[in-house]
């Protein structure tokens, strides 16, 4: 199991990486953007490394001992604001997104991202997280279902899917990945099963999203970061899903309008065709980057 950081070198590049600077890596994961961070900074240099997903300390403390100038905080990015007050954090020249999940934890069975291992319906970044996928499968009425799966993922047969679920658990609770992608298989259409992205895609996104409170925190982690990043520091996004590209590029562009931020680029910046090839997960990827004024 090993996540390989999705265009690291655009990351560096981008953050602008300033040897004697403080970073805040919002998403460490597998520390992947980490180390390339915390190797372009001198020992007076800082990087704080948060994740919600705790399992992942065990990753830094491996990989990062040696670095008395890196810190890792267990929490959630929406907290931002008040992570920066309690550990004092001063100056901010640069904070990074890089959104979702990563391959440990969709790689991991037991945690239930996947409909690939038949696993309890979980999908938790965070162990204390009181919502599970399992709590929104067998307790959200027909229609909070519907409307997550289309909200969250564009499903095209949300309500049927949705009312699948419903009546499937009149009999009984769907309690395993494998029950619910074969209540899906059975609410959709053939054609839709022989397509190239696997048919119990969108839903699989849509509670994940729903589970973790996902797009709320984006919001939240990147209002706090636009407001706390010092002036000239820059805020570098990766986003892998249209929902997420779509709601980075109205965040940034209302903070545009107030003039608090400028875009580094007009557009997104993407993989290039060789990281697409060598790392499938890039292929959506979306990387945006912009500059406190
Ligand atoms: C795509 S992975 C990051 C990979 C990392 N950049 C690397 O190169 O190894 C996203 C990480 O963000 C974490 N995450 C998701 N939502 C979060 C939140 N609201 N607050 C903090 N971490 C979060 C997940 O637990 C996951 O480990």
């Amino acid at each position: 199991m090993k996540h390989i950081p999705v265009m690291s070198d655009e990351t560096i590049k981008y953050l602008n990486v300033k040897k004697n600077g403080t970073y805040i890596d919002c998403t460490f994961g597998g520390g992947g953007h980490s180390i390339r961070i915390i190797k372009n900074l001198s020992s007076k240099g800082k990087l704080f490394a948060l994740d919600w997903d705790c399992e992942t300390e065990k990753l830094f403390t491996e990989n990062f001992s040696s670095y008395k100038n890196a810190k890792f905080i267990c929490c959630n990015f929406a907290e931002l604001s008040a992570i920066v007050k309690e550990y004092n954090i001063k100056k901010i020249d640069g904070v990074l997104f890089d959104l979702g999940f990563s391959s440990l934890q969709i790689d991991n069975y037991s945690r239930g991202f996947s409909f690939n291992f038949d696993a309890p319906l979980d999908m938790r970044y965070n162990a204390n997280n009181p919502v599970t996928a399992d709590k929104i499968v067998n307790t959200y009425n027909e229609k909070k279902l519907a409307k997550i799966f289309l909200d969250n993922a564009c499903e095209r047969f949300a309500e049927k899917i949705a009312k699948a679920i419903v009546t499937h658990r009149v009999q009984k609770n769907i309690s395993k990945t494998y029950e619910l992608v074969e209540i899906i298989r059975a609410a959709t259409p053939y054609w839709y099963h022989r397509r190239k992205i696997h048919f119990a895609t969108k839903t699989f996104q849509a509670l994940r999203i729903a589970v973790n409170n996902e797009l709320e925190n984006i919001e939240k982690g990147i209002l706090s970061a636009i407001n706390l990043v010092s002036p000239c520091a820059r805020i570098v996004v990766i986003s892998f899903h249209s929902i997420e590209h779509r709601l980075l590029k109205n965040i940034f562009k209302e903070a545009v309008k107030k003039k608090i931020i400028k875009l580094v680029e007009k557009k997104p910046i993407f993989p290039l065709e060789s990281e697409r090839a060598e790392n499938p997960r890039s292929r959506s990827a979306q990387l945006r980057v912009v500059e406190k004024i």
